[in-house]
């Protein structure tokens, strides 16, 4: 593979790929509403051929498969152990109208004019490049296909973020990571998406802001929440790559602290704040 996106496919085919497989209960329950605001936005037929980008374990590719039963729908992601996990689940649900293939969607070929829709659930901000991958979302599209994917607004909206890092800042005094770089937060600026897509030739963007509480690690304890949110975000994994395991219980114990009041019966209950976008080829 070319070595464009290195970091990202050492973390999503790595140990972030073997967290986020471990943890997709979790991790469907805290991103499953999101991702139904941007297919609520899909004017759906039976028979619609259907890109799912950075589809991970597969969640929303099997949850869309089961609306277009004379259709089909392909996921595509960097990660193998995902797409490993999303492979098991089409077969034990007996979908047999969807795909997981690895692709690089910045820079491998994807079929050109081929698909009616391109979706994501916040599988489109780890780009390098991300004029090169919206340039070949767009050839991938059919005339006239729909694009609607869901992204996170700034962090500061998003306390589950800015809270953790203000904690870690706390032990570690890390350089920011560069604002429009390769991360969650990566799309946080409306400006930019607007920017990206038009330069990739879409038309009829639209941007809209979307605010609602999200539960993370549901059922978990407020010690099992934060650890499993110390490995499961690339951001906060990258800052603590190279501390030593005291520090880092350290950071865990001020991250309860912090994350209390959010500790609810259901998990962390926090406030998020999403872009959903849609455009036309
Ligand atoms: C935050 S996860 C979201 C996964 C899934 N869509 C979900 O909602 O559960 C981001 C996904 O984007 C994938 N990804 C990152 N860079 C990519 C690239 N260049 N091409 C394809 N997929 C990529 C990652 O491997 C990961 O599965």
């Amino acid at each position: 593979m070319d070595e464009k996106n290195i970091k990202q496919k050492e973390f999503w085919s790595g140990s972030g790929g073997d967290v986020w497989v471990n943890k997709q209960k979790e991790m469907d329950i805290m991103l499953n509403p999101l991702g139904q605001r941007a297919i609520e936005k899909l004017k759906l037929s039976s028979s619609e051929i259907i890109l799912d980008i950075g589809c991970g374990c597969g969640a929303t590719t099997l949850e869309i498969a089961k609306d277009i039963p004379k259709g089909k729908i392909t996921g595509v992601d960097i990660s193998e152990p995902m797409l490993d996990r999303a492979r098991e689940d089409a077969l034990k649900m007996s979908l047999s109208n969807t795909d997981f293939v690895v692709r690089d969607v910045q820079t491998d070929e994807i079929d050109n004019n081929h698909f009616d829709i391109a979706f994501s659930r916040f599988g489109v901000m780890f780009f390098e490049d991300p004029y090169e991958a919206f340039k070949n979302i767009n050839k991938a599209l059919k005339k006239g296909g729909q694009l609607s994917f869901v992204c996170w607004q700034q962090a500061s909206l998003n306390p589950w973020q800015s809270l953790s890092i203000e904690v870690i800042r706390g032990f570690l005094d890390l350089p920011a990571p560069p604002p429009k770089g390769p991360g969650p937060f990566a799309f946080e600026d409306k400006s930019y998406v607007q920017d990206i897509l038009e330069s990739s030739n879409f038309q009829e963007i639209e941007i809209m802001g979307n605010e609602e509480q999200i539960i993370m690690f549901s059922g978990k304890s407020l010690k099992e929440a934060c650890e499993d949110y110390l490995t499961i975000n690339p951001i906060v994994t990258e800052m603590l790559k190279n501390s030593a395991n005291e520090l880092k219980e350290e950071i865990l114990e001020a991250l309860m602290t912090k994350f209390s009041d959010f500790h609810k019966e259901e998990g962390l209950v926090f406030p998020s704040a999403t872009w959903i976008v849609t455009a036309k080829k």
